[in-house]
């Protein structure tokens, strides 16, 4: 009986802390929402603790903001739980903000997720003095590298002769081209930062190619979502296991291949990104730079962020560029020989090489 009164007590004694709890969140919520909605864009009313998550397809919600601004403008506010999130929709409203206003909006909101993911360290989601530096020194070397002109056409005319070989190892039957040209994507990037690119059977490098994708995949999810939005409460959600998971083998094989190239650094010879890195890494420690941003995180999660971003990104335009060309092939047959009259030059650089084949059968 003691024990009935014990727990009835205590159990009583709960419901009316938790109910206490959440008046207090409800109403410091109100008055935080009421108080900020005054001075920012329009947007939808948003219910205390929750926003306005109960108007937004999770899954799909640049549909929702899509039909937002058709009430709201191109510019408004909704609220993603208590985060206030003010959302740029249409060509003008990004060009006006990110072109005109580049430096008032030149910081970047690291999610939770994303702060998991790059730890403050890197390009993609990073902020300040490093992020400058890292952007600046990635797009010099990049551009060093020939990337975006005719230097790289060599590694990628090499890529696509591994590329047609798996393909015509099909015989001519579907398959599905995702894997195939994530790894040629990635092995372009790889060959420029690491100096070299990989054999496809690698398993490191099928690895950390099947990571990036997954990584990528889950972070979009509702579940992470929430945690971005709630992160003290959705900590433990298994999508975010994941990625931290991702995280920690991305490390540990970036670190192995960057431990690798050291050993066969020559001083004045860049075989790729990692290396102009380490020898300004070195430079800096020589000149006894104290604030340096060339250090080991910074070159670890640079190459991480560079093969994912570029990896993913590249290989979903071209596999949206076939399956285009297979669903109109007159527009196929324009395009290539479209394609091969204003790059006559280039195509003969193409012709003298085994390649040939894979450019155009008809025009060639
Ligand atoms: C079709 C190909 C690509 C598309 C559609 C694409 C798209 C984008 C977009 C939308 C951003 C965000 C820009 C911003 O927030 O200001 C971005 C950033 C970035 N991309 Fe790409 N990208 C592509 C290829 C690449 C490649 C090949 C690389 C690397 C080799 C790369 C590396 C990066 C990096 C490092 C950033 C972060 C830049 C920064 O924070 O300053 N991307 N990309």
């Amino acid at each position: 009986m003691a024990l009935f009164v014990d727990f009835n007590f205590s159990s009583s004694t709960t419901v009316l802390a938790a109910a206490v709890l959440l008046l207090v969140l409800y109403l410091l919520s109100v008055s935080y929402i009421s108080k900020e909605r005054g001075k920012e864009p329009p947007g939808p009313r948003p219910l205390p603790l929750l926003g306005n998550l109960l108007q937004i397809d999770l899954k799909r919600p640049y549909k929702t903001l899509h039909e937002l601004s058709k009430t709201y403008g191109s510019v408004f506010t909704v609220y993603l739980g208590t985060n206030k999130v003010v959302v740029l929709a249409g060509y003008e409203a990004v060009r006006e903000a990110l072109v005109n206003y580049a430096v008032e909006f030149g910081e970047r909101n690291v999610s939770p997720i994303f702060k998991d993911l790059n730890r403050g360290h890197g390009i993609l989601f990073a902020n300040g003095e490093s992020w400058k530096e890292l952007r600046r020194f990635a797009l010099t070397t990049l551009k060093d590298f020939g990337m975006g002109k005719r230097l790289t056409q060599g590694k990628i005319l090499e890529e696509c002769g591994y590329l047609i070989q798996v393909i015509e190892d099909h015989k001519g039957n579907a398959f599905d081209t995702a894997l195939p040209i994530n790894y040629a994507t990635a092995n372009i990037i790889s060959s420029i930062v690491y100096g070299s690119r990989f054999d496809y059977g690698d398993p490191v490098f099928k690895n950390m190619v099947k990571r990036a994708n997954r990584t990528i995949c889950v972070s979009g999810s509702a579940s992470v979502q929430l945690y971005n939005m709630f992160p003290r409460l959705f900590g433990w959600i298994k999508n975010r296991q994941v990625v931290l998971k991702n995280v920690e083998m991305n490390v540990r094989d970036i670190k192995n291949l960057i431990n690798h190239l050291k050993e066969t650094l020559e001083p004045g010879l860049c075989r790729g990104l990692v290396d102009c890195f380490l020898i300004r890494k070195q430079k800096e420690e020589d000149s006894r730079v104290l604030d340096t941003h060339y250090n080991e995180e910074n070159l670890t999660f640079t190459v991480s962020n560079l093969f994912a971003a570029g990896t993913d990104t590249t290989a979903a335009t071209l596999r949206w560029g076939l399956l285009l060309m297979a669903k109109y092939p007159h527009i196929q047959g324009k395009e290539l020989d479209k394609t091969c009259k204003s790059h006559l030059k280039r195509m003969w650089v193409i012709r003298n090489t085994t390649l040939l084949i894979w450019v155009s059968p008809r025009t060639v």
